[in-house]
């Protein structure tokens, strides 16, 4: 684990990092992400002890960084710097086991063949391309072995000052995806700057966002989404962009959050009366502890007879339903699939807490689009 604890960084009379604390889980992807000169080059530099707070501590897995030697630190952080860094007067494979080799505590072998590896793990022929130098190399090709190069230090933690930035969209998506398998089966801590929110909501599990030297918010994607910290937080994620992720939008956020329901000991006469009031043509059953039991629809009831008393006796038991940390992907395949016009809502402990139809469902949809565009042309 990683805390930053109350970092400041001064230049002179210029504060470039205002009172900074984050703590980083082992294994995790955290980005870092704000404008120009917000100082996130900063925060990775002091991390590898490229600079000194001016006060503040950093701790690795509970020590002080302070009291750590500098160059063995660095042996074991990764650093893929902004705009690569590969030394041009050393070969690919030079590069890549620079710092395996200083630290000394592997064969000749051991390394070379990590080195293979992890070359063809990035898609690049080990044959063809170990023995250029940086130069001969195109741009996206340079990058990859930059992060290659961090990889191979066989450090717990990797520090990316924007990486893939200097990249066409084609290769960068792909570089996105093959970090993001690689970190989720490598499990390292990664730190990873950028300018691009898309490339943050891809691959992080925790965003921060940063501006003017202080930590704006530090959150998962999801919460920053739908709950920003401020009004900078919000028009830097951009106002529409919960809405092209359809993913992050849940059950429980587009849900009617009081649908008709009744409990099971009541009386079918009661149930349709509850049903005609309410102008609805089925009622959801739930038990006394409002765990969802059946649902009861005029339809059953007309095809069925009112004979029986009870709710309970003539509902139908296995009703569908959906979770409430269901996405609206899932949601429009369920109701899509059983060509149901509404879904009970449930909680993982099966407490009946909304419903969804097809109606709600559109108006929260159109709702959006409607603002969206008001956005657009105002
Ligand atoms: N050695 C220094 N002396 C004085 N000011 C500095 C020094 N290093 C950085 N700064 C200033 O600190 C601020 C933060 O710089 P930093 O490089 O961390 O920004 P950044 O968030 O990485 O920006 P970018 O997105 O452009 O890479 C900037 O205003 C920069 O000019
Ligand atoms: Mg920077």
């Amino acid at each position: 684990m990683i805390e930053i604890k109350n970092i400041v960084k001064t230049a002179g009379e210029k504060v470039i990092l205002d009172d900074i604390s984050l703590t980083i889980e082992s294994g995790s992807f955290v980005v870092l992400i704000g404008p120009s000169g917000c100082g996130k080059t900063t925060t990775l530099k002091l991390l590898n002890k490229l600079i000194e707070p001016t006060s503040g501590e950093i701790y690795i897995d509970g020590k002080p960084i302070s009291k750590e030697d500098p160059i063995k630190l660095r042996r074991n952080i990764g650093y893929v710097i902004q705009n690569i860094g590969l030394f041009p007067h050393l070969t690919i494979k030079e590069n890549i086991e620079l710092i395996p080799k200083l630290k000394g505590d592997k064969s000749e072998e051991e390394i070379s063949e990590t080195t293979e590896r992890l070359v063809k793990m990035v898609g690049l022929d080990p044959d063809e391309f170990l023995y250029k130098y940086p130069t001969e190399l195109s741009g996206g090709q340079q990058q990859r072995i930059g992060v290659i190069r961090a990889i191979a230090t066989d450090a717990d933690i990797i520090l990316m000052d924007e990486p893939f930035s200097a990249l066409d969209p084609i290769t960068r998506t792909q570089l996105q995806e093959w970090l993001y398998e690689l970190q989720q089966e490598l499990k390292k801590t990664i730190i990873f700057v950028t300018h691009d929110m898309d490339e943050a909501l891809k691959l992080a599990d925790k965003i921060c966002i940063m501006q003017g030297g202080k930590i704006q918010q530090y959150d998962t994607a999801e919460n920053l989404l739908k709950h920003p910290a401020n009004s900078f937080v919000k028009d830097f994620i951009g106002s529409d962009r919960l809405w092209s992720a359809p993913e992050y939008i849940k059950a429980k956020d587009i849900m009617i959050k009081e649908p008709v329901k009744a409990i099971e000991t009541r009386t079918v006469i009661q149930a349709m009366e509850i049903m005609r009031t309410n102008k609805v043509d089925s009622i959801l059953v739930t038990d006394k502890n409002n765990l969802l039991v059946g649902i009861l629809t005029i339809k059953e009831l007309r095809r069925n007879g009112i004979q029986d008393y009870y709710i309970y006796k003539v509902m139908n038991k296995d009703p569908l339903f959906i979770y409430e940390d269901c996405n609206l992907i899932e949601i429009l395949n369920i109701m899509n699939n059983q060509n149901v016009g509404h879904i009970p809502v449930v909680s993982r402990d099966g407490q009946l807490v909304g419903l969804i139809t097809r109606s709600s469902l559109l108006s929260v949809l159109s709702e959006q689009f409607l603002e969206m565009e008001v956005s657009i042309l105002g």
